[in-house]
């Protein structure tokens, strides 16, 4: 693995999806790869949001997945994101739902996390941040995207973004990259610092990765109050082709684990070993709280 200066985070980014949007377009679809985090998504979703029809940000909503699936539930939804084929597959899939989910879509716009001008202060009553946080690799960039995030919900409003923890990704590098991981000083990066990057076109480009202990005082910092921190995959994550695998042989058997991975997704022992986390913050009413 070779160790260059890095590119614009955004920019990499950019390119990242650009190349692989159709392969993230079916993620949240694939039995092995984001299957349960769909799942375990929307049970927090159904949970935690105001009742319908709330005004909803999906910001970094990327295919639109989740756009699609509140405006189904009558919620008035804009779609932001940074990659132009990403929301090119959005506004495809969109332009196919019946009426009237495709008209409870708002607008699909091109628009960077840091920078939400496009809308006013308190335009929504809650926003969805699956991806932009742990994309950014710069604390600053971080604190601008979580400024806007605030700047735009109303007092009250909801927030549910994701972060990556490190552990996962640490492992998932040796795996692929074995004593290179090491004596690159990747691990060490991952490990200290939560800096994972990847220079070689085409993979995840890389990103923030942080301890579950940091994040309630980063969110804290910003004027959230947050309310509940969920395993997206649950205890699930390191064993999900073998789960894809049991929903085929045996259903029933499927449900009930997911229903157990959701009902022990906010415990914080399995919280440092996930692949993503799910915090759901309020906007408080004073900036810092
Ligand atoms: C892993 S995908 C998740 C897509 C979608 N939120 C979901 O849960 O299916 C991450 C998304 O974040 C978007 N993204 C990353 N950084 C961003 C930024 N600074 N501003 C806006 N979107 C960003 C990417 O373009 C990509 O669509």
């Amino acid at each position: 693995m070779t160790r260059t200066t890095e590119p614009d985070p955004v920019a990499a980014v950019r390119d990242y999806y650009e190349r692989s949007a159709r392969r993230e377009a079916d993620r949240l679809s694939r039995p092995a790869d984001g299957a349960v985090e769909r799942e375990l998504h929307a049970r927090a979703f159904a949970e935690h949001l105001p009742p319908a029809p709330a005004r909803i940000l999906d910001n970094g909503g990327g295919p639109g997945t989740w756009t699609r699936w509140l405006a189904r539930r009558g919620h008035r939804v804009t779609l932001t994101d940074l990659s132009p084929a990403l929301l090119d597959v959005a506004r495809e899939r969109i332009a196919r739902d019946p009426e009237p989910y495709a008209g409870s879509v708002a607008a699909v716009m091109e628009a960077d996390a840091r920078d939400l001008s496009a809308f006013p202060d308190a335009s929504f009553d809650a926003q969805l941040c699956l991806g932009p946080l742990y994309h950014l690799t710069s604390g600053a960039d971080r604190e601008r995207a979580l400024r806007e995030a605030r700047r735009v919900l109303r007092p009250g409003g909801l927030l549910f973004a994701t972060v990556m923890p490190r552990y996962m990704r640490l492992v998932s590098t040796v795996l692929e990259h074995g004593l290179a991981a090491f004596t690159s000083g990747t691990a060490d990066l991952i490990l200290d610092e939560g800096r994972y990057h990847d220079a070689r076109p085409g993979r995840f480009t890389g990103g923030y990765l942080t301890r579950p202990d940091d994040i309630t005082p980063l969110f804290e910092d910003h004027g959230f109050r947050v309310r509940h921190r969920l395993a997206s995959q649950g205890i699930l994550a390191w064993a999900q082709p073998e789960v894809a695998a049991l929903a085929q042989r045996d259903p029933d058997a499927y449900e009930r684990l997911l229903d157990v991975a959701y009902r022990t997704a906010g415990d914080p022992s399995i919280h440092g070993m996930s692949g993503h986390l799910l915090i759901i913050a309020e906007r408080s009413a004073t900036p810092a709280a």
